[in-house]
């Protein structure tokens, strides 16, 4: 039995009397460490399934009981391995994803993350690489000493915070689920603030990091069709939650539009390119403007036109953008014209750019 004070998830929660006809105790209230949050089980559901469709982000990617990355460990509770339909009894190691409840639980888990969490905390990063892969884009990949502690959703950005500067805003070009922390940064001499950052991390210091920002993410696989449209650098947000549904085995169809004003920019295009040709639920349209129109308007007239060709009916998908404000407002407008619901829109534009 566990007895303890109730957290503030619980507490805006009623556990649900048991339907009529249907077993008492079919549902039990499974408490998560250290992160306080808590979700209803039913005896026949695996404990994954019931933590994802409570909208908690745990990791995972075989359901199968091989990958251990929903490894857990029983603290108080009676639970069912349903792989040998042995009962686990506390201090025991189990896999959420092979385990169902025969009582309330009381679970110890590191990585998860309620839907739309997004408390930004400061964490101390240690450079490991700053390499140039474009004329003006850096790939930089950053070690957290306490990554442990460190959850956010796949689509998330972070801020690097220097001293004596403003805080400079980069999308997390990497999953979750990852160890190391990847930034693409667009920066030359005349734009001082990325330089700056860039100089920094050139530097070898370590750096202030605050994170994760953004309500435009992933805290699960999405239930519709997605969309990406990227400009640019919004690339890297893409990739984030690539990477994300690559090792979560997700099979719903994935769309990435990446549009650059010159080839030259579509920096990673070999990478998109090759998850096209390995991964079969994705499918990457590049769009490229020419050489000798700077005009932005032009290409996001391009880039939206791509997107809009692609299908009549847009009822039923989800659509993230990444970009200048122009290009997601103008994307955006397009879109919800042609039938998309304006809830199925997600931009971090619409947040720190309303209109
Ligand atoms: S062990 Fe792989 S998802 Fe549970």
């Amino acid at each position: 039995m566990i007895r303890r004070a109730r957290t503030p998830t619980d507490m805006n929660e009623r556990d649900p009397v048991p339907e009529p006809g249907k077993a008492a105790g079919a549902l039990h209230r499974v408490y998560l460490q250290p992160s306080k949050l808590s979700f209803l089980a039913s005896e026949a559901d695996d404990l994954l399934a019931a933590a994802t469709q409570a909208g908690i982000a745990v990791p995972f990617a075989c359901r199968n009981g091989v990958c251990e990355l929903c490894e857990a460990r029983l603290i108080d509770g009676t639970a069912l391995n349903t792989r040998n339909q042995q009962t686990l009894s506390p201090a025991t190691r189990l896999m959420l994803c092979r385990t169902q409840a025969r009582s309330s639980l009381e679970l110890e888990i590191e990585a998860v993350m309620a839907a739309g969490q997004t408390t930004p905390r400061e964490f101390q990063a240690n450079v490991v690489g700053v390499h140039s892969i474009s004329h003006d884009v850096y790939r930089v990949e950053l070690q957290l000493p306490r990554r442990r502690e460190l959850e956010f959703h796949a689509g998330q950005y972070l801020s690097v915070v220097l001293p004596d500067a403003e805080p400079c805003y980069f999308s997390i070009a990497s999953s979750p689920l990852d160890q190391h922390l990847e930034l693409h940064i667009q920066a030359s001499p005349d734009w001082v603030s990325a330089q700056r950052v860039v100089d920094a991390l050139k530097s070898g210091q370590a750096v202030t990091l605050q994170l994760p920002h953004g309500h435009a993410c992933l805290a699960a696989a999405p239930e519709k069709p997605l969309v990406m449209v990227a400009a640019g650098t919004g690339f890297a947000q893409m990739k984030s939650m690539v990477d994300y549904l690559r090792t979560t085995n997700s099979e719903q169809p994935v769309s990435l539009f990446w549009g650059v004003r010159r080839l030259e920019d579509m920096y990673l295009r070999s990478l998109a390119q090759q998850w096209h040709e390995t991964w079969p639920p994705f499918t990457f349209i590049p769009v490229v403007g020419d050489d000798e129109d700077n005009d932005w308007s032009g290409h996001h007239d391009q880039l939206v036109g791509s997107v809009l060709a692609t299908r009549s009916d847009w009822s039923d998908v989800q659509v993230m953008a990444s970009g200048s404000p122009t290009m997601v407002y103008t994307l955006m407008d397009a879109l919800v014209e042609a039938g998309l619901p304006a809830g199925a829109f997600l931009s971090d534009v619409l947040e720190y750019a309303p209109r």
